[in-house]
């Protein structure tokens, strides 16, 4: 008879988002209480590949909840998604005895963890992305802490802007998705925004601008999603060629998106996906994503999950545009 005890795998994948640590820590600290042992994995599906290993013990994850990135470390690992690489990932975990996984990462780690699942691998997957692209999550780890990070950076660009009566460009991430600009343009009162999901031209938002000076604005805030149809420096130099009363400033927000310490909301959500995750692949669960609906966890076939893209509420598309006026 084989009274193995489970063990666990865990590993963060892609884009590192604030929260992957205490959701690592939430992992460590539920299976210690059901005496499973957990095993972290460097570098994501890399080091899966590689064998990359190392015991996580309740200690070992001690003062990391306030920490941004991720103590596992990540890669992009797109060459994962081969039969080969996946054959080879396999042999590392039984020669580790490792029983299943559970994958913290976004869209494509989530496909990633969806072809172990199809081979016969136990594996529960966590959203974790600040693009909040997930579909069947209501928000993803590290969204928060992002949100947070953007109005903090455009309400001082605000400050300058209205010093100088300048309009700014403030060009957000998201990948393909408009989400983090839109929430951006509602909680910083943009005057315009530009996402992937709606094509504009810069005839438009050249009128826009002019409107905003024309109405007595002091400023213009124009929130640019990195997938919009117009790029941030084509749309700067066509603003001050075409006179629209401000001149024009850009401000690239970058990777600083992804950094920093993760939100009371962000830690609160990465340990109770950390808390579940643990307790359904114990109960046998896989091949599932654990989402929260409204305010309750749920598990999302991880083939629904990878198959569609969580869409921006259109609600929110038109309320930014009510509260620009
Ligand atoms: O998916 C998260 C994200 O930050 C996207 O918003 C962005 O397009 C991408 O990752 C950047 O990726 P990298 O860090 O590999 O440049």
């Amino acid at each position: 008879m084989n009274d193995k005890q489970f063990t666990i795998g865990v590993l963060t994948s892609g884009g590192d988002a604030p929260g992957m640590n205490p959701c690592i820590r939430a992992v460590v600290r539920a299976a210690a209480v059901k005496s499973t042992e957990v095993i972290g994995v460097m570098n994501g599906f890399e080091g899966l590949v590689k064998g990359e290993f190392r015991t996580l013990g309740a200690r070992n994850v001690g003062g990391i909840i306030q920490r941004g990135g991720t103590i596992l470390h990540t890669r992009r690992s797109e060459r994962f998604l081969e039969k080969h690489f996946q054959r080879e990932a396999i042999r590392s975990m039984n020669s580790a005895g490792i029983d299943g996984l559970i994958i913290i990462g976004g869209e494509g780690s989530l496909k990633g963890a969806h072809a172990l699942a199809e081979q016969g691998i136990k594996v529960i997957g966590l959203p974790c992305s600040i693009d909040n692209d997930i579909w069947g999550t209501d928000i993803a780890i590290g969204v928060d802490t992002a949100m947070n990070t953007i109005a903090d950076a455009v309400d001082k660009l605000r400050d300058t802007a209205s010093s100088h009566e300048r309009a700014f460009l403030v060009e957000t991430m998201g990948r393909g998705s408009g989400y983090l600009a839109v929430l951006a343009g509602i909680v910083c009162g943009a005057e315009m925004i530009l996402i992937p999901e709606i094509t504009v031209t810069v005839q438009e938002v050249a009128r826009a601008v002019d409107e905003a000076y024309r109405r007595g604005k002091t400023h213009a805030i124009i929130v640019v999603a990195e997938g919009a149809n117009v790029k941030i420096s084509e749309l700067a130099a066509a603003l001050d060629e075409m006179d629209v009363g401000f001149s024009t400033r850009i401000t690239i927000l970058g990777h600083i998106q992804r950094g920093g310490s993760p939100t009371a909301y962000d830690r609160m959500l990465a340990s109770r996906l950390g808390v579940k995750a643990v307790e359904a692949i114990l109960a046998g669960e896989s091949d599932v994503m654990v989402g929260l609906h409204g305010s309750d966890l749920v598990l999302v076939p991880l083939a629904e999950v990878i198959a569609k893209t969580r869409p921006v509420r259109p609600e929110y598309i038109d309320m930014a545009r009510t509260l620009a006026r």
